[in-house]
């Protein structure tokens, strides 16, 4: 039989995502509504080794729900990926009683977690956060929604001077290997042509597009392009376009790190808050090694393996639907 749960560490890890304190905020109070101790853990992984943790009460979570970024902070950690360095992690947790654990973060957070399981056998529970939204066995990740509306709203003001200069703007947003902050801001701020890492379309399908614009007259344009487009980022594609329309005026916006921060949007807080409470839930029905996961609005645990090795792509109705609407 599973040990009974009293003492539980929450922390973040990875990348920040929009909606992290909202998800600790919910830990923390869940917890405490179910008699729990918990403690957060600081830097994810690497605070866990240094030992870095500290008891959170409910009022230690007041106040955070609206902010961005993390309260506990976070980072990378390399040591977490030796054996040496998760080692260590485990006497810090034995150290201070800890039955289980819920991580905050995406498919590297993940990818520990679940190893972290598989060597000392303490109970683990995921939350997805990152803006990426690439993490199978959920709808939504926690911080998506807030980088697309962040996206939206740098595009509509580079709309503004594209438009009244009859420039096309390449404009790259985040997403190392999926599309959907691309495809989602593409649609949402009405853009002229998205390159995701799951099109095939390529930059000879791109030049015929935008020659075809040309012929209509039609100089201004925005191409969203996210970060790990297969045919190269904002810069390189310009680049290869230019050098095939040398009469177009083209400028690059790569809108980074902006997409990270800001106050959580509602849809963002409202995500966050349910799947910190699934995870304290979850934890306390013995559910152990999964993500607790959001799918067609209800709230599901999925393994951790899953989460991490299969892959969940953008819909390919949204894709298409880019492209009709953008003709
Ligand atoms: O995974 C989230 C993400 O924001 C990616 O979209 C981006 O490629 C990466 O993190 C950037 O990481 P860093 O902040 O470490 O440069």
């Amino acid at each position: 039989m599973s040990k009974e749960i009293k003492r539980v560490a929450v922390f973040t890890s990875g990348g920040d995502a929009p909606g992290m304190n909202a998800a600790l905020r919910a830990v923390v109070r869940s917890g405490s509504y179910h008699d729990l101790h918990v403690f957060g853990i600081k830097r994810g992984y690497e605070g866990m080794i240094e030992g870095e943790i500290v008891r959170l009460e409910r009022a230690d979570v007041g106040n955070i729900i609206h902010r961005g970024g993390t309260f506990l902070k976070t980072a990378r950690s390399e040591k977490f990926m030796t054996p040496e360095g998760r080692k260590l992690a485990y006497e810090t947790l034995l150290a201070h009683d800890i039955d289980a654990c819920v991580a905050i973060g995406g498919n590297g957070t993940f990818t520990g977690a679940h190893k972290f399981y598989e060597e000392f056998g303490i109970p683990i529970i995921g939350i997805p956060g990152t803006i990426d939204n690439d993490l199978y066995g959920t709808d939504l990740t926690i911080g998506f929604d807030t980088a697309v509306n962040t996206a939206i709203e740098a595009v509509d003001k580079i709309r503004d001077t594209a438009d009244s200069h009859n420039r096309l703007f390449f404009i790259e947003v985040m997403g190392r290997h999926a599309g959907f902050i691309a495809l989602n801001t593409g649609i949402g701020s009405g853009a002229g042509y998205v390159i995701i890492p799951e099109s095939v379309r390529t930059i000879e399908d791109l030049v015929e597009e935008l020659q075809m614009n040309a012929r209509r007259k039609k100089l201004f344009s925005l191409v969203i392009v996210a970060e790990g487009s297969k045919i190269g980022g904002a810069t390189q594609i310009a680049q290869k376009v230019q050098e095939k329309l040398d009469f177009y005026d083209i400028r690059v916006t790569i809108i980074g790190h902006l997409q990270r921060g800001g106050s959580p949007t509602a849809q963002d807080r409202v995500l966050a808050s349910r799947l910190g409470h699934a995870a304290i839930e979850g934890l306390i029905a013995g559910q152990k090694d999964v993500m607790a996961g959001v799918i067609n609005n209800e709230i599901v645990y999925v393994p951790l393996l899953d989460a991490i090795t299969r892959t969940k792509g953008p819909d390919e109705d949204l894709q298409h639907l880019a492209e009709i609407l953008a003709l």
